[in-house]
């Protein structure tokens, strides 16, 4: 077993990357709510590192989590909140003062510390707080201050907890703290004892092991999207009992051009037992003349599900369910926030796992996408897979604004096509983080040869983005939208008007439906 290092989650917009950075150390860790207790006899536990929070500790309301008891079992990094939280329950005060911080400062007098080795006076660091402890506890040395505050990081006494607890007032985790990665890693590492073995090969191993004693002899049944997630858990679960996987990939009719079958081929080069089913004339017909997004999400949701069970039932003696169950959406659903309602639809095989009595074997839960899509490179996965945009459940339905007819599909996949195309050539399909063409139910008026033409608008969308929650849009060069848009009018009969979407996200979001 790993070495694991546990984060107790305050509510901070940080936490996740927190993780992010700690498992780019090669070091395992995991989230939990601070409301929940640390287990106190786990072996593999070497250290637990409090969040920074949205609270103030003096709101009477704020978790309050008994430090010297977790510091008992562990050595504990407790960051922002955490380091007032600490303060106050060594006996100092926290509270309002005319020095509050935001952005950067730099750390002064730093003193000789196993938590700052090799880290200099002047290091800049990321401040986010109103509140400051305003003097630090009795027996606890202060390990470095800043121009505008007199505790930017300390270490409680020995009598606080007999393990080393630190606090530090900054964000180690973002970038701009110059020396946030090197803090953490002589926390981790040196502080807490960790060994940096949580590496793609060893999770392979680990995780093919773990499927075959959970499944045993048993069959697994499983929905592909042609999405990265849903590629690399299957390949896991086939690496661990073959070909009793069954995997099933369904054309809803809303994929991209020729997509059903390049996807078809790509699971087949995998090795994947995968049956594809064509399913395009049922969500055609139901979907006929609907035009409220959510409407249509919810028919090609359910109509997903009827197909999906209907196969999976077909199959005799499945007992397991695979799915491509990633870290963000585990922490999604158990985060101090409470169960996020943003739980994609279509991702969620709603209630079947119940009906069909399955147990769900998801071998992605512990990871974050870039880390499934080392894994995925590690197992030898074709770029096709791993570096593919992020492409909506609900397919071109939501891309098609009001009513989805066939027509509309067939005029939506070509324009997509010459503009994905047109991407890949110029070298920024890998700089976009999502791209895709929206048809609008718009036509306007434009002239074609001697004739007047009155034809649909084709939106373009590209975005940057880290996680899909916040985006910005992409920078294309004119001239490449230029080629694009002359391209799609000239190839694509009924579009006569090509526009670029250069809105942010938030207000917009990336999709238009
Ligand atoms: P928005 O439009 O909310 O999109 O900014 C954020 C990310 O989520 C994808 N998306 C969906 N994925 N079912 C999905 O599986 C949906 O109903 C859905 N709506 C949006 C979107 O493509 C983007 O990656």
């Amino acid at each position: 077993m790993n070495d694991k290092i546990l984060i107790l989650d305050f509510g901070s917009q940080f936490t996740q990357l927190i993780a992010r950075r700690i498992r780019e150390l090669n070091v395992y860790c995991e989230i939990q709510p601070c409301t929940k207790p640390v287990p106190a006899n786990d072996p593999t536990l070497k250290g637990i590192i409090l969040s920074g929070s949205p609270f103030s500790v003096n709101d009477p309301k704020a978790p309050k989590p008994d430090i010297a008891a977790i510091g008992a079992i562990a050595p504990t990094l407790c960051v922002c909140y955490g380091a007032q939280l600490l303060a106050v329950q060594g006996g100092a005060e926290v509270g309002q003062s005319s020095h509050r911080e935001y952005g950067r400062a730099h750390l002064q007098d730093v003193q000789h510390d196993p938590l700052f080795a090799t880290i200099a006076n002047g290091s800049q660091v990321w401040m986010s707080h109103s509140d400051t402890i305003k003097a630090l506890p009795q027996g606890f040395s202060l390990l470095a201050h800043t121009e505008s505050i007199p505790v930017a990081a300390y270490k409680a006494s020995a009598a606080f907890a007999p393990n080393p607890v630190y606090g530090i007032q900054f964000h180690p985790e973002v970038t701009h703290s110059t020396d946030g990665g090197q803090l953490l890693k002589n926390f981790i590492v040196d502080i807490c004892g960790c060994t940096q073995d949580w590496t793609p090969a060893a999770f392979i191993t680990e995780t093919v092991a773990k499927i075959k004693a959970q499944v045993g002899d048993g069959k697994v049944v499983m929905a592909l999207s042609g999405g990265v997630d849903s590629t690399v858990a299957a390949m896991l679960i086939n690496k661990a009992i073959g070909d009793k996987l069954y995997c099933i990939f369904v054309d809803n009719g809303l994929l991209r051009k020729d997509e059903f079958q390049q996807v078809l081929d790509g699971y087949k080069h995998l090795g994947l037992n995968t049956k594809g089913v064509d399913a395009h004339e049922r969500f055609y017909a139901e979907l006929d003349g609907v035009a409220d997004p959510e409407k249509k999400r919810k028919i090609i949701g359910r109509l997903f599900i009827e197909v999906f069970h209907e196969e999976a039932v077909s199959l005799k003696e499945v007992s397991f369910l695979g799915q491509g169950t990633i870290y963000p959406d585990v922490i999604e659903s158990m985060s101090v926030h409470g169960p996020s309602a943003t739980i994609k639809s279509h991702h969620n095989v709603g209630g079947l796992p119940e009906i069909m009595h399955l147990s769900l074997v998801e071998p992605l839960r512990a990871l974050f996408k870039d880390e499934v899509r080392r894994v995925g490179r590690e197992m030898g996965i074709d770029e096709i897979f791993i570096g593919r945009h992020p492409f909506p459940g609900p397919g071109l339905g939501i891309r098609i604004l009001g009513p989805v007819s066939a027509e509309k599909v067939k005029m939506l996949q070509e324009a997509d096509a010459i503009y994905i195309q047109h991407l890949r050539d110029s070298g920024w399909y890998h700089k976009v983080w999502q791209a895709g063409a929206i048809l609008l139910p718009v036509q306007s008026v434009g002239v074609m040869g001697d004739e007047r033409t009155y034809e649909f608008t084709c939106a373009l969308r590209a975005v940057t983005s880290v996680d899909g929650m916040t985006a910005d849009f992409s920078h294309l060069p004119h001239e490449l939208l230029g080629k694009i848009s002359n391209d799609i009018i000239n190839r694509v009969r009924g579009i006569n008007r090509v526009v670029y979407d250069i809105s942010s996200k938030p207000p917009a979001t990336i999709e238009w439906e």
